[in-house]
């Protein structure tokens, strides 16, 4: 995925949403933000008329939007914002919505989403399928200091896992309280421990987990799997 990754700065464009135009760093000051993008979908009459790629009213994303509103309680709860982005104009988008909310009951998309008719914003935010070379599936969760702190880019076959979405922000929003002085595990959930970052030296541990944590014994004696139970 080549531009702007992880510990970059997303550029402080100015976007035309659903909502209303604003510059990405107002909307992302401190607070976390989902930010997603779908593909778009070659449609051959509409390639007749105009570039032949439509970014609404596609299935997967009806359904990825649809589970987003779904979750926005989740993402709220946690205080971050979602912002979605798709490659049609804002009239497509308003007409899109209610297909979106009425596939996925209970639904409702409160978030706003960003207008890409000419595909000028998707590049600068590296939200390009390098294989369709249009708009890609992806996702960035960026920080309250405009930094992405992560990314995913699925094909556009792959529709995304709303929980998984929601089990990494965790992650970080975790990592980031405790100053990265800790990580999440495989398949970790909140409220099961979490390992020390090897940065961190025993005596440093023990300062900043005065509850205690285990070293895993491994064949190896190397003692650098700490684990430390922070809920
Ligand atoms: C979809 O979102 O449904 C989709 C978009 C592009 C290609 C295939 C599926």
């Amino acid at each position: 995925m080549p531009g702007i990754t992880l510990g970059d700065t997303v550029p402080n464009l100015e976007v035309e949403t659903t909502h209303k135009n604003f510059k990405l760093h107002d909307y992302f000051a401190d607070s976390w933000t989902v930010l997603f993008s779908h593909p778009a979908s070659p449609i051959y009459l509409l390639s007749l008329l105009t570039n032949g790629l439509q970014g609404d009213f596609t299935p997967v994303c009806t359904t990825e939007l649809g589970a987003m509103g779904k979750y926005a309680h989740e993402f709220e709860q946690r205080g971050v914002k979602l912002l979605g982005l798709s490659c049609d104009d804002i009239q497509s988008h308003k007409d899109w919505i209610p297909d979106i909310e009425a596939f996925t009951p209970g639904s409702k998309v409160t978030y706003p989403i960003i207008a890409d008719p000419n595909k000028e914003i998707i590049p600068q935010l590296n939200m390009v399928d390098p294989i369709e070379n249009g708009p890609s599936r992806a996702l960035h969760i960026v920080g309250p200091d405009c930094k992405i702190k992560l990314s995913f880019l699925y094909p556009s076959t792959t529709g995304r896992n709303m929980d998984e979405v929601l089990r990494a922000l965790d992650s970080l929003l975790m990592a980031a309280k405790h100053k990265n002085k800790i990580a999440t595990p495989v398949n970790w959930k909140p409220d099961e421990p979490v390992v020390i970052s090897p940065a961190v030296s025993d005596e440093e541990a023990k300062k900043l987990f005065p509850q205690g944590f285990k070293t895993a014994e491994l064949p190896s004696k190397k003692g650098y799997l700490r684990v430390a139970d922070v809920s």
